[in-house]
């Protein structure tokens, strides 16, 4: 009976994949370079260079919202796969720094987009958000129910960054990317899709003020949970650990050599830690798409942004293996294996 079973979901056949038809990414135009920060806490450029590989991040003002830089990127998107957005089904904004509690970041862009017939909603999983994301838009346009769909990861987590604590204060930016799906029977699209999260982990990177935990109207025991916390060295020794367990499961499933992939495209939490990965797997230097430098770490836009930089400099090609590979707060990470 398992058996049957089991051979049944690997002979499943697929009429349609989940194809990405357009990207796009925005940035703000105020940049923090290493040299300003070593102004407001005891670091310095080259320290922050060697132990992450940042130079620079984009950081918003304050007008400058995460549904307005999603909006930015998502029009982008759309412009690319020359979708008008009232053709739209679905949007998923992936987001740990909305627009507000609530309604969704992903109704502010609805509205922006003047996407009236599609369904939308926010997805929280942090730097994973972006891959989780990609995962379900999959189940509804291989199954058929849909069409098309929006997936934007945005973030303003200099907004929620502690500018005293030189040990996280160096590493994060602002920014989004989207990409457009459409369901297309042509050998391209999302392959497969590995999800996986270990909630015991919570505590190792977090942002506790103001949920039902702590609401706004009590004060709170500690002011700094109105700020990211995290535990870098367990996040670090976590990250490389759980990147190369789901890039090697990615390879084991779809059958794949190294020689089949054109590129892994990482979220960009550190520089070495995607090196330290990469190394692991045996996986070349040029077959690895780092851009954290210009970035910094933007949660769940950094591998939209990463991967829209990789197409624009032509690092990959249609036909081409990427896989997408996240690890972030949650603990959560997944990967995506697409064929471009
Ligand atoms: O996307 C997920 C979110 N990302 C993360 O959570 C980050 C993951 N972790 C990391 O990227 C790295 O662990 C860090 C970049 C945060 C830190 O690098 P590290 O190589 O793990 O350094 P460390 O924490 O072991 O600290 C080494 C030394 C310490 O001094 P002592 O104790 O050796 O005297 C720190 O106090 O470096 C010191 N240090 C700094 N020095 C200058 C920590 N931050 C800084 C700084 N500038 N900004």
């Amino acid at each position: 009976m398992s058996n049957s079973m089991n051979k049944l979901i690997e002979d499943r056949p697929i009429p349609y994949r989940a194809v990405i038809a357009g990207c796009g990414s925005f940035v703000p135009e105020k940049l923090l370079t290493n040299d300003d920060l070593a102004k407001m806490v005891d670091t310095s450029d080259e320290w922050i260079t060697a132990r992450t590989g940042i130079k620079v991040r984009h950081i918003t003002n304050d007008t400058e919202t995460t549904a307005f830089l999603a909006t930015e990127a998502a029009k982008k998107a759309l412009a690319d796969a020359k979708l008008d957005p009232v053709d739209l089904e679905l949007i998923i904004v992936a987001t740990i720094t909305p627009e507000m509690v609530f309604p969704s970041t992903a109704s502010f862009v609805q509205r922006a987009l003047g996407a009236k017939k599609a369904w939308v909603f926010d997805l929280c999983a942090a730097c994973s958000g972006f891959i989780y994301s990609l995962s379900i838009v999959q189940q509804f346009l291989e199954s058929g129910r849909y069409n098309n769909a929006l997936i934007i990861g945005a973030e303003t987590l200099t907004k929620i960054t502690d500018w005293t604590d030189r040990t996280s204060c160096i590493l994060f930016g602002d920014g989004a990317g989207a990409v457009v799906l459409e369901r297309h029977n042509n050998g391209r699209g999302i392959l497969y899709s590995t999800m996986a999260s270990d909630g015991e982990r919570w505590e190792a990177l977090n942002c506790q003020a103001y949920g039902s935990r702590y609401p706004a109207d009590k004060k709170l025991d500690d002011p700094k949970k109105i700020y990211m916390q995290i535990k870098g060295r367990e996040v670090y020794q976590q990250a490389i650990r759980r990147i190369v367990q789901t890039v090697t499961d990615c390879l084991k499933v779809c059958n794949f050599t190294l020689d089949d992939i054109g590129m892994l495209i990482s979220h960009q939490m550190n520089g070495r830690i995607i090196e330290s990965a990469a190394k692991r797997l045996n996986l070349p230097a040029e077959k690895v798409f780092i851009n954290i430098a210009e970035y910094g770490n933007t949660s769940a836009a950094s591998v939209p942004i990463a991967f829209e930089d990789c197409i624009r400099q032509g690092k990959v090609k249609q036909g081409d293996i990427v896989i997408l590979v996240a690890f972030g707060a949650g603990l959560t990470w997944g990967a995506n294996v697409i064929r471009l």
